[in-house]
């Protein structure tokens, strides 16, 4: 039961809040402070300031907090009924205000035999029936069982969509790509630049070639525009409509848009509006994965997932990871004023994570206003990005070390590799862990003189450290590792939402974008000169551009 203490600390604006002002106060003293001083000051740092939960180890000790922060901040999230929040998104409350929606892709993870009643439904009756359907399909394309149109069997999988629809599905790709049947051929085509579907057909024959389209709404203009190229090109190549029946499937909400489409309801894997599109990837929209990879394998990645929703829901919040992952990232965020965080994968097969972990955060938590519509009045969502180790270290890591921006790292690795090559694998993990230790120690030009540097060299070769980082390491990346961690990251997006008081699960600043385009794309269309009322830098580059345009098909 909430107490009514906690439920007007929780609707009083942020700032205002007795624990906001005293974390204030704490990162005042905090900012003053050095990594190497709070190393110096508690030889157990290491130790103390880290967690295991669900095979993942987090090492948050060099993060700029002590434990007054982390007790302060403990204090906000249970002031703004974080609690609450939690259970309401696990019930299937409407939490979604906006859109007057639940939230329950953790419903997408539950095992079999558990009931989720929902608005008088068991909504994980409807899970497992798709989830079952998908294994039918997929063990049907990955045996041969399933015959294209000419009697051939499926080679190549073309996944078609965008957003959620896209970037789940590609980054499960090829961050399993261990686990996946090499047989099959596996590639992603999102972007309404025709290049990206001509580039990844041109080798493709089509008598051995499966779109999955991918769409929550079935009305996204790139993914329709991709989904009638792929027909075209499929018709072009087999010359009868019957063809698409054995080389389509659809993953949509919207049944009436796929049958209009012209894909058979029969081809189609449904899912609710209750998945947001980026929490998609465990949904149909994992239909990709799945054939990639496997029932089993796709089922033990629904269990890391599972595993890391009960430890969300059930662990007291100090020993909670997604909630001191959340907690850390909004004290560097609001407390520290560091503006974005970089996520760094020291493992090749999560090359896609970054570009993932983008949509996911700064889609959901990029806003301004409050649930109830008020200027949130703190800052919200860090900008988000990063690259795997070890490239990122020869490219963007001389500015986290020297340059003027503050910028939080998470470090993310793996005691062991899908593919020993010779001693490469320390060397990557010596490398994750010497960022960090460099990052956060830097080099002071006491030490840098010493070395017998010439003076003039000495400020270029000092590094001021205190640069703030935490450490994700685990065994070995499987699907169930990384279910947990996208389940991690989920939940700390959650967290950090629930606090600033945001909706994280609706995305009304896309829309504006996608209206002005249906105008301007008439303009671009007219085959008579069309009168602009745009401003006068949109009109001049529309005039030109209609001026210099190549041919089109
Ligand atoms: O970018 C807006 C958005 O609605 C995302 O939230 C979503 O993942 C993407 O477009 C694709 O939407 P759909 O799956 O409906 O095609």
């Amino acid at each position: 039961m909430k107490s009514k203490t906690s439920r007007t600390t929780a609707e009083r604006p942020l700032a205002a809040t007795q624990q906001w002002k005293a974390l204030q106060r704490l990162a005042a003293t905090l900012k003053r402070r050095h990594l190497r001083e709070l190393f110096a000051d508690d030889a157990q740092r290491g130790e103390r300031c880290a967690l295991d939960a669900v095979g993942l180890y987090f090492d948050y000790a060099k993060q700029r907090v002590d434990e007054r922060a982390v007790a302060l901040l403990l204090a906000l999230a249970q002031a703004r009924d974080l609690r609450g929040r939690i259970d309401a998104m696990f019930r299937g409350d409407r939490i979604n205000t906006t859109e007057d929606r639940s939230v329950l892709h953790v419903a997408l993870r539950m095992p079999k035999g558990k009931r989720l009643v929902v608005d008088g439904r068991d909504v994980l009756a409807g899970v497992h029936e798709v989830l079952e359907r998908m294994a039918v399909f997929c063990e049907r394309v990955r045996s041969g069982a399933w015959k294209g149109h000419t009697g051939e069997r499926i080679r190549h999988v073309v996944n078609i969509g965008i957003g959620g629809s896209d970037l789940g599905p590609v980054m499960a790709y090829e961050a399993l790509r261990h686990y996946s049947d090499r047989a099959l051929d596996f590639r992603f085509v999102s972007n309404v630049d025709g290049t990206d579907f001509a580039e990844a057909t041109r080798d493709l024959d089509p008598a051995r070639t499966l779109f999955v389209v991918c769409s929550k709404t079935f009305t996204t203009q790139e993914t329709l525009a991709n989904a009638h190229a792929a027909r075209r090109w499929c018709l072009a190549a087999l010359g009868d409509e019957r063809a698409i029946a054995k080389h389509f499937v659809a993953v949509s909400t919207n049944r009436g848009e796929v049958e209009r489409f012209g894909i058979d309801p029969a081809n189609m894997f449904g899912f609710w509006d209750w998945v947001g599109g980026r929490y998609s990837m465990d949904s149909a929209i994992g239909l990709s994965t799945m054939l990639a990879i496997g029932p089993q394998n796709f089922r033990d990645m629904l269990a890391g997932f599972h595993a890391m929703d009960e430890h969300f829901r059930k662990t007291p919040f100090e020993r909670n990871l997604p909630v001191l992952h959340g907690l850390i990232g909004l004290w560097n965020a609001n407390f520290l004023g560091v503006e974005s965080l970089a996520v760094l994968p020291y493992e090749q097969y999560l090359k896609r994570f970054p570009a993932y972990l983008q949509q996911l955060t700064m889609e959901s938590n990029g806003k301004r206003v409050t649930r109830a519509g008020k200027p949130v009045g703190v800052e919200t969502c860090p900008i988000v990005w990063g690259e795997p180790g070890t490239n990122g270290q020869h490219s963007f890591y001389q500015l986290i070390h020297q340059g003027t921006r503050k910028i939080a790292c998470d470090f993310i690795g793996f005691c062991e590799t899908a593919n020993p090559v010779g001693d490469q694998h320390d060397l990557l993990i010596a490398n994750l862990f010497a960022q960090g230790e460099a990052l956060a120690f830097g080099k002071t030009a006491a030490e840098v003189r010493a070395e017998g540097v010439p003076a003039a060299l000495v400020p270029h070769k000092t590094f001021p450290g205190n640069h703030p980082s935490s450490t994700i390491l685990t065994r070995k990346l499987d699907p169930r590792t990384l279910g947990a961690l996208v389940a991690l990251y989920e939940h700390s997006t959650f967290v950090q939402g629930a606090i600033w008081g945001i909706d994280s699960f609706d995305q009304w600043g896309v829309e504006l974008g996608k209206v002005l385009a249906k105008r301007i794309g008439a303009e671009l269309a007219a085959t008579k000169t069309p009168k602009l009322a745009h401003d006068s830098s949109t009109n001049a580059l529309i005039r030109r551009y209609r001026r210099q345009r190549g041919p089109s098909a």
